[in-house]
């Protein structure tokens, strides 16, 4: 059996060819999702290869995400993958947090260590790469900000031209810069990100270019690699929880995928509960998983709001994928505050870790579901910071200065606040300023 696109939708399960230009199955409209056969499986030799890996120098190997190929075999040659060292991301202690979140301990996988600072290299390395293989010229997206500036770094690198849709006024300076500075032809546009991905769609069609959003399976299948690399770090250790922030819901998919693969193969014992949190004013996933499942059905909210731009997502497309990963997990949603997402983030920060906003979501829901008893104190948690610090500095300015306020005017408290000190030109001023 070859690689091939199969529909999500258990209902349907239509089979197609893996080249065929599509993103939604063309019979049911159901999410598409990359299959292999796997009977051929070597766990224990692939993990020794995946090692091996890391100390040859060639660019494929080098890679974070290509270096466990033989987990997504979707690309019948490599020399179309592009890479910039993707992946190779830290596991980092952080006590602090640990303490803050109700833990006696807690790892943050940080994905901003990337190239362009958030998880979505992972993905768009793959993306990128079908792209090329398929022979498409352009490729586009919408994006609330880093799923833009990864593709325009991937689609540039890889001589693909780049044309990408933002909400206008909703997405980090430190994003849009990104993108501008990778040369990518770059529309604001006058709608919220939703309204802006059902447009997009319909040109995409219209003008033969390859859609790069999340809803593209093989983003998924590059994804995938972030919970591979995790547990390969760990010795194939598999935590008790690994908790995410989430908006389109394309990560979880891909970290469900992945999990529930490698334990098909061998290479786990079991499976770690997956927590997805929400920013509470954009949290249309903990709606429906909390009161919609059997009852009112998935309702996208159509005025999402938050401060975590990257998570301002009231139509997330792959609510059904990521359903079925919460759901075989036995994972949770949670959802946290302006004010908590805000106060997480300066302690992340005070570990000298640091990250986005978005990010920040998981410790801040990791301290509700300690709290509320759904997480153990003494559990095993690795918690993704999806984003590098940098990508928002004007958010952190604002708290550390007392200055935020969220989406409907109410302050954000600066909790952890850390003002800059204005200081004469004198130095026995200084001194004493310095105490
Ligand atoms: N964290 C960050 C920093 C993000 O940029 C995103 C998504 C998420 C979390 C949520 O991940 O969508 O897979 O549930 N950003 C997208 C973008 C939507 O356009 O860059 P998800």
């Amino acid at each position: 059996m070859h690689p091939h696109l199969a529909c999500f939708n258990p209902a349907c399960r239509a089979r197609f060819d893996i080249n065929q230009v599509i993103y939604n199955c063309p019979n049911c409209g159901g999410l598409l999702e990359a299959q292999y056969d796997f009977r051929g499986a070597e766990p224990a030799a692939w993990k020794k290869t995946w090692r091996e890996r890391r100390m040859d120098n060639s660019p494929l190997s080098q890679s974070g995400v290509w270096r466990y190929r033989e987990l997504f075999p979707f690309l019948e040659d490599t020399m179309q993958v592009t890479t910039l060292r993707e992946g190779n991301t830290p596991i980092l202690n952080a006590p602090l947090a640990a303490q803050y979140g109700g833990l006696t301990r807690i790892a943050f996988k940080h994905q901003g260590f990337n190239p362009t600072g958030s998880f979505k290299d992972n993905g768009m390395t793959a993306g990128a790469a079908q792209a090329r293989s398929l022979g498409m010229k352009r490729v586009a997206c919408v994006s609330t900000g880093n799923t833009s500036a990864s593709m325009a770094a991937y689609a540039s690198a890889g001589g693909l031209a780049p044309l990408i849709f933002i909400p206008h006024g909703n997405i980090s300076y430190g994003k849009l810069a990104q993108a501008l500075e990778y040369g990518a032809k770059t529309f604001q546009v006058e709608a919220n990100f939703d309204q802006i991905l059902a447009l997009v769609r319909v040109l995409a069609e219209r003008l033969g270019i390859y859609l790069l959003n999340s809803i593209n399976p093989f983003r998924i299948e590059g994804q995938k690699s972030i919970v591979i690399e995790m547990m390969d770090q760990r010795n194939w250790h598999v935590p008790d929880w690994i908790v995410l922030p989430g908006g389109n819901l394309g990560n979880v998919s891909a970290f469900g995928k992945g999990l529930r693969e490698m334990k098909q193969v061998g290479l786990i014992d079991k499976l770690p509960r997956l927590a997805v949190v929400q920013a509470e004013g954009s949290s249309p996933f903990y709606e429906y998983m909390t009161e919609g499942v059997g009852k009112t059905g998935f309702r996208a909210q159509t005025n999402p709001e938050t401060l975590a731009t990257a998570i301002k997502i009231g139509d997330p497309v792959s609510w059904p994928k990521a359903q079925f990963e919460i759901e075989t997990t036995n994972g949770i949603v949670e959802r946290a505050t302006e004010q908590e997402i805000a106060d997480a983030k300066a302690v992340i920060g005070r570990c000298g870790i640091g990250c986005e906003p978005a990010s920040a979501a998981s410790l801040a829901g990791i301290r509700k579901l300690t709290a509320a008893g759904v997480i153990d104190r003494d559990a095993d948690v690795v918690a993704v910071l999806t984003g590098n610090v940098l990508k928002d500095p004007d958010y952190i300015f604002k708290y550390h200065t007392g200055q935020l306020r969220a989406p409907n005017d109410t302050p954000i408290n600066a909790t952890f606040g850390n003002k800059p000190i204005m200081a004469p030109n004198d130095a026995d001023k200084l001194a004493e300023l310095i105490g």
